[in-house]
């Protein structure tokens, strides 16, 4: 199959669709693949790291959609990408569309078969495309947490471990899933004093067994966010209720009881933000304070951290790609129920249910026959 890699055209957008070594995974299975001009440069993959391991370099976007059956981004289409789509091709990219109408009826105008990475899904159920975006900003939280809480920060003057003689700051982190326990290793690791609050409680039961002394689990009721709320210097917002607005865990209220100089990371932010005073920001313009509380609400917050976050995707899409390059799109998705959930509109029809009625569109589910 001829694969091609466009520039991700998105501000501040510098990940890649594929990486130099995934591209040498596919031409070893006997693959062509297409990278456009500058692709990677911003993490540092030049064209020649591509061209090194058998990519052929395209001048610009144009010629990969030309030149390729399935495209390999990171994020959605933008509408001049859209116009180079057409219903030969299959694109395989995140695409978040339950929010998007307008790119909803472009990729429906294309007819071509786009496959969603955040409704792929695994034995478990979980999403195993959007897991290592979750492992990237659960582990970052924490390191802008600990920056936002230096004095030039306006922060607390407060170190994240403390010193010996000295406590170390108390970190609360709502919600035990994949951000959560990631968010809760780098604190632990900085030896800050940890909860992490859930309303699941084999989810606590595996977080304390995995933990064992170096954090405390709490359920998550409203009596005990309000109380972590006001003792600890960083509060961590990772929950995810799948398919619905985050719960406002952290009232405007609660927010008063706070200690001056303390930080709110809101990870949740990119789902509405579990705070009730949240509003997302950008990496241009991280943080902003309500009653001298600092929050970072950064809704794409990997976007930072580009060249660990395209290796952390590549990881988890390869598979993916490899399978739909080998089969072709049709026979890889009949082959695997997993990938076949990440189809969202092929031939001109919306093929997810819930996508279709967010946009208050027709489904037509696609038959695996
Ligand atoms: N800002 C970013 O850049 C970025 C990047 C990646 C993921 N995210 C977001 O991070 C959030 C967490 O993702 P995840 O992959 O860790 O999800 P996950 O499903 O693995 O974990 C979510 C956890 O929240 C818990 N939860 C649900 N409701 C709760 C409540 N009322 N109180 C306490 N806990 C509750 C669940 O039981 C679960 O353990 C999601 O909103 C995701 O979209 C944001």
């Amino acid at each position: 199959m001829r694969i091609g890699v466009p520039k991700e055209i998105k501000n501040h957008e510098y990940r890649v669709g594929l990486t130099p070594a995934s591209v040498a995974e596919l031409v070893a299975a006997g693959h062509e693949v297409l990278v456009e001009t500058k692709a990677g440069t911003g993490i540092d993959f030049a064209d020649e790291a591509y061209t090194r391991v058998g990519a052929t370099i395209a001048p610009d976007a144009a010629a990969v959609f030309a030149g390729s059956d399935m495209i390999v981004k990171v994020k959605e289409p933008q509408a001049q990408e859209i116009a180079l789509l057409e219903s030969r091709h299959t694109l395989f990219t995140y695409l978040h569309l339950a929010a998007d109408k307008p790119q909803t009826e472009g990729l429906i105008r294309s007819g071509a078969t786009c496959i969603a990475y955040e409704t792929v899904t695994s034995n478990s159920g979980a999403l195993p495309l959007l897991k290592p975006m979750s492992e990237v900003a659960g582990r970052m939280s924490i390191q802008v947490g600990a920056h936002y809480l230096e004095k030039e920060q306006g922060g607390r003057g407060e170190l994240l471990g403390g010193v010996p003689g000295v406590a170390p700051c108390k970190v609360a982190i709502l919600g035990g899933g994949v951000a959560g326990i990631n968010a809760a290793q780098m604190a632990v690791g900085q030896r800050a004093d940890v909860t992490i609050y859930d309303i699941n409680n084999e989810r606590l039961a595996e977080l304390d067994m995995h933990f064992g002394s170096q954090i405390k689990t709490a359920y998550a009721s409203k009596a005990a966010i309000a109380e972590a709320v006001s003792r600890s210097q960083l509060v961590i917002g990772a929950v995810l209720v799948p398919g619905a607005a985050a719960p406002k865990l952290v009232t405007r209220d609660m927010l008063k009881t706070m200690m001056r100089g303390s930080v709110l990371v809101d990870i949740a932010i990119d789902q509405g933000g579990c705070f009730e005073t949240s509003h997302a920001t950008t990496h241009d313009d991280p943080v902003y304070e309500v009653d001298n509380v600092i929050h970072y609400c950064v809704a794409n917050m990997p976007g930072a951290v580009a060249r660990t976050s395209a290796f952390a995707l590549n990881n988890a899409t390869l598979p993916f790609v490899l399978k739909i390059a080998n089969l072709g799109a049709g026979a890889a998705m009949r082959a695997d129920k997993h990938l076949a959930n990440g189809l969202n509109v092929s031939a001109g029809k919306v093929r997810h249910q819930a996508v279709a009625e967010a946009l208050d569109l027709p489904f037509e589910a696609w038959a695996a026959v």
